[in-house]
């Protein structure tokens, strides 16, 4: 990044929304909160709330199966959506819904995916969470090229290297596949609520705010053999922001229209927000509930907004959310929260009890750090009478041995900064190739994160504990196994890890996908 504008933007966040008639500056809850991000305001007509109903991705069936593995097939291509009532939306998708079709996988069954790329522009997949081998990770530069032939070796590197948030790079970090490539995954990894998107170098947060996520679960005997609620009353629900312009297209503040120039424009450095909250790809859906316990998978894509979820009203009582699985699986045992802070790309399975509720409540799905169109999420509709219910919430969920920091023989430091040489770790912008760190496979390590801005904090390959915040206890949203841990500013966190299995290249990176595209990412290489 060449460009010096990042204290301009902070500053942009902070400082330069409206003003009231005596003068002062009118700032939304979320930036009064110090958030990341800038809204960008819709042109188009927006629908009322709780109008549309909640959507269920469908799940994609294996071409062919066989016993030790699962194929499937997706094709990546543009198509035109109904998401705003009565507009067109154009947008990139994985078999042409947004979210994409979820895949259901079974631990210790291989998964393999063939992705062809129709979309006029080179993509990359990655699946959020899964341990994966390096050739199927998604490296940033791992591209598969349009089917179409329209790029070659030079206009990629073109793409990905010029403009002012162009990032260095030699051709030789390119691995270019043509029209498709298959991706496998082993799935030696226990349930989980995982997700795949795009992940190319300089374009993430264009290519998943124009629609390429999904969905991709894993179960195992373990959670099967809990009672939890299954079947139609397990709901993957993937929250978005999103902003439209006045025909209903997606708008983004790209630096060109042709986006042949990674980057966005200087105020929107910090993180685009929408203010048109998604849910399964639907603006404020409702969806009908019985009084029974359903299990919500929380699941925030959005690029940049962090929400602060609430039932309301809250069920008498509180503790409405009933915790029992984070970004890595189960929890060892339930836990119960009022609300919910869910920074970008974390999961939360939650257990619901719609059966706290009486008859016919309506139940909204609040966002406490919004304001507006963004203070809601959806609405759960409570049916009537007291069917039986034969699911609990067991007290106990499952063993989560806790990595121990005893036997760590590494400690290994990462800063995160924005300055006004741009989004670095540890001082270094996104270069492939250039490991910062070369962790031993099977080795316990401390990695401690310290930020002066608000930062998601993601890493590939194996899932992490969080040990400490300000050398303190682990806040309440910390537990269990985590892929990405949400940093405040002026924080520094410990987390535990091992890596383990699979030598390669991965990445650690913010999750905030505007931050991700310029250049806070970094390569670690296991061996
Ligand atoms: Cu969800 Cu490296 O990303
Ligand atoms: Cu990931
Ligand atoms: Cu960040």
């Amino acid at each position: 990044m060449r460009r010096r504008a990042l204290l301009g933007a902070g500053a942009t966040v902070l400082g330069a929304g409206a003003l009231t008639a005596a003068g002062w500056p009118l700032l939304s809850r979320y930036a009064r909160e110090g958030l990341p991000g800038k809204v960008m305001t819709s042109r188009a007509e927006l629908p009322a709330a709780f109008r549309t109903p909640l959507p269920i991705p469908r799940v994609l069936e294996p071409v062919s199966s066989n016993g030790t593995t699962d194929t499937y097939e997706l094709t990546q291509q543009h198509a035109e959506l109904e998401i705003l009532p009565g507009l067109r939306t154009a947008a990139w998708t994985y078999g042409g819904t947004f979210p994409g079709p979820t895949i259901v996988s079974r631990s210790g069954r291989r998964t393999v995916v063939r992705h062809r790329n129709e979309l006029d522009r080179p993509a990359v997949v990655h699946l959020h969470g899964g341990h994966t081998p390096a050739a199927s990770d998604g490296y940033p530069t791992s591209l598969i090229l349009p089917a179409d032939g329209s790029y070659d070796a030079h206009r990629v590197h073109q793409d990905m290297t010029g403009g002012p948030h162009g990032h260095a790079m030699g051709h030789g970090a390119m691995d270019l596949a043509e029209g498709s490539r298959t991706y496998t995954y082993p799935f030696d990894q226990r349930a989980a609520t995982l997700w795949y998107h795009d992940h190319r170098m300089s374009y993430t947060g264009a290519a998943v705010w124009m629609g390429l996520a999904g969905f991709h679960l894993v179960h195992d005997d373990e959670e099967e053999r809990l009672p939890l609620p299954r079947g139609d009353r397990d709901i993957p629900l993937m929250i978005t922001d999103r902003s439209f312009a006045a025909d209903g297209s997606f708008q983004y503040p790209w630096l060109d229209a042709q986006l042949r120039t990674p980057g966005v424009t200087d105020a929107y450095m910090n993180g685009v927000l929408g203010d048109v909250i998604l849910v399964n790809g639907a603006p404020w859906p409702v969806h009908q509930v019985r009084r029974l316990r359903y299990r919500l998978r929380l699941l925030n894509a959005s690029n940049a907004r962090l929400y602060k979820l609430q039932l309301d009203p809250q069920p008498e009582g509180g503790g409405g959310f009933v915790q029992i699985g984070s970004d890595g699986g189960l929890l060892d045992a339930p836990r119960r929260h009022d609300t919910l802070e869910i920074a970008p790309a974390e999961r939360f399975d939650v257990v619901v009890d719609f059966s706290r509720y009486r008859p016919g409540t309506r139940v909204r799905l609040l966002n406490r750090f919004g304001d507006g169109s963004t203070a809601q999420v959806m609405r759960f509709d409570v049916g009537s009478g007291s069917p039986r219910d034969d699911t609990t919430v067991p007290g106990k969920l499952s063993d989560v041995p806790r990595l121990d920091p005893g036997r760590a023989t590494v400690t290994r430091d990462f800063h995160f900064r924005g300055s006004d040489v741009g989004w670095t770790i540890n001082g270094t912008e996104y270069e492939p190739g250039n490991s910062l760190a070369r962790p031993a496979l099977g080795q316990v390590e401390i990695w401690r994160f310290t930020t002066n801005f608000h930062h998601p904090i993601h890493v590939h390959l194996d899932h992490f504990q969080v040990l400490s915040r300000n050398n303190r206890d682990i806040g309440p949203f910390d537990h269990g196994w985590k892929d990405t841990v949400d940093l405040r500013p002026a924080e520094a966190v410990e987390i535990v890890t091992r890596f383990t299995d699979y030598p390669g290249t991965y990445m650690l990176h913010c999750h905030n996908l505007e931050h991700e595209d310029m250049a806070m990412m970094a390569d670690f290489t296991t061996a």
